[in-house]
């Protein structure tokens, strides 16, 4: 073992990711985790069954205190992202002439789905965020009578831009509108409450923020509407009793549990548990503060560079942990960055970076030296 690879965070040693946005490098302890899991496997098999579904009860808890579900029984384990988005929209009845408002700037999981429900008569609106006085208004502007359903990112994948989702979850209350958020870029960096914004349905797979692999994704579904999602996949794993094979009466889960069919990803599970337990041992307050503190040093320190033009909002409330910049070549710029060991991501008709909590200054300061020189 190399001694980069004793360090918490063993790329840093290598290069400057600025990527948590799309998949994270895996903190010492996830790696480990991962390895354990597979020395064991390979040494007694499945014998400490018990002492996995002790971590998958820790992983359900660590995830509801990183939201502030009531329970865990609320959170369920699915595949990604956009499973948890398909059990919402082919989970609820819809009729003719509904219609769903979101954003335009959705990742394509929060929009596909979507407006495969046109099959059903069921219309997608994307407001423009920018055609009103706040992004929140040009969300509202779109709805009617007919609106069942607002889904948007918590945090846009591109942009960055972070919503309001406090009154957000207040006007769908009050309008008798279901709220649907894919938090995959808030959890894990920002903090984000569930019960405080009213939301009936919340998901985000873990490979980003979260710190852990892909393939493993929470589902939140607020318990008091569990049973209006008509299910659709059924197995030994999502039904009451559990375990007891023999019986041959069965009754679908009371808890999130129903939208796990079959075995769990036991593997993914431990790595994910893993990443969560460093996230809540070094404390959300800190993760979000050190968070919003590298995205706002980024901004200022792009804003000095002549030939850059910042496309992040950087006013507080606004950002969380993606900052987006844009110059005459991207492109160009992007593969300078590669070559000098910056990873980062071309998203949004700009460039994207996304450092986490722990991410060195003197990283950033490097890759803004970078696109300085570049512009130069
Ligand atoms: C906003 C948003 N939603 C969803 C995803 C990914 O979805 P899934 O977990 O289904 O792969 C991404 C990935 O970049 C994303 O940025």
């Amino acid at each position: 073992m190399s001694s980069s690879d004793k360090q918490p965070f063993p790329h840093l040693a290598k290069m400057i990711h600025l990527n948590h946005a799309a998949v994270a490098p895996w903190p010492a302890v996830v790696r480990d985790a991962v390895q354990q899991f597979a020395g064991e496997n390979a040494r007694v098999g499945s014998t400490h069954y018990p002492a996995w579904l002790k971590v998958e009860m820790q992983l359900r808890k660590g995830l509801a205190s990183l939201i502030n579900a009531a329970s865990s029984d609320d959170i369920a384990l699915v595949k990604n992202t956009s499973e948890a988005l398909s059990f919402v929209a082919y989970g609820l009845e819809w009729q003719v002439g509904h219609n769903i408002v979101s954003s335009d700037q959705e990742f394509p999981s929060n929009r596909i789905v979507w407006e495969s429900l046109e099959q059903h008569g069921v219309e997608f609106r994307e407001a423009d965020l920018s055609s009103a006085s706040t992004p929140e208004d040009a969300l509202f502007a779109k709805c009617d009578q007919n609106t069942r359903l607002l889904t948007i990112s918590s945090i846009q994948y591109a942009t960055g831009l972070r919503m309001d989702l406090e009154r957000i979850g207040q006007f769908c209350r009050d309008n008798g509108i279901l709220f649907c958020v894919d938090a995959i870029q808030s959890i894990g960096a920002v903090q984000i409450d569930v019960q405080a914004i009213n939301a009936d349905f919340v998901m985000a797979d873990g490979h980003k923020w979260m710190l852990g692999p892909e393939g493993l994704a929470l589902f939140y579904c607020r318990p008091e509407i569990r049973d209006k999602l008509k299910l659709s996949q059924y197995g030994w794993h999502m039904v009451d009793p559990l375990g007891n094979y023999s019986v041959k009466t069965w009754k679908v889960a009371k808890t999130s549990r129903r939208f796990e069919c079959g075995s769990p990803n036991m593997l993914a599970i431990h790595a994910l548990n893993a990443g969560i337990k460093l996230l809540l041992e070094t404390g959300m307050n800190e993760v979000e503060a050190k968070v919003l503190a590298n995205s706002r040093y980024l901004c200022e320190r792009i804003d000095e560079i002549e030939g850059v033009k910042r496309l992040t909002n950087i006013e507080a409330g606004r950002y969380g942990g993606i900052v987006n910049f844009s110059c005459k070549d991207n492109d160009g710029l992007f593969q300078t960055l590669e070559k000098q060991g910056v990873f980062c991501a071309l998203r949004g008709g700009g460039i994207r970076f996304s450092p986490h909590f722990y991410t060195p200054k003197e990283q950033l300061d490097k890759a803004v030296a970078v696109v300085a020189k570049f512009v130069a």
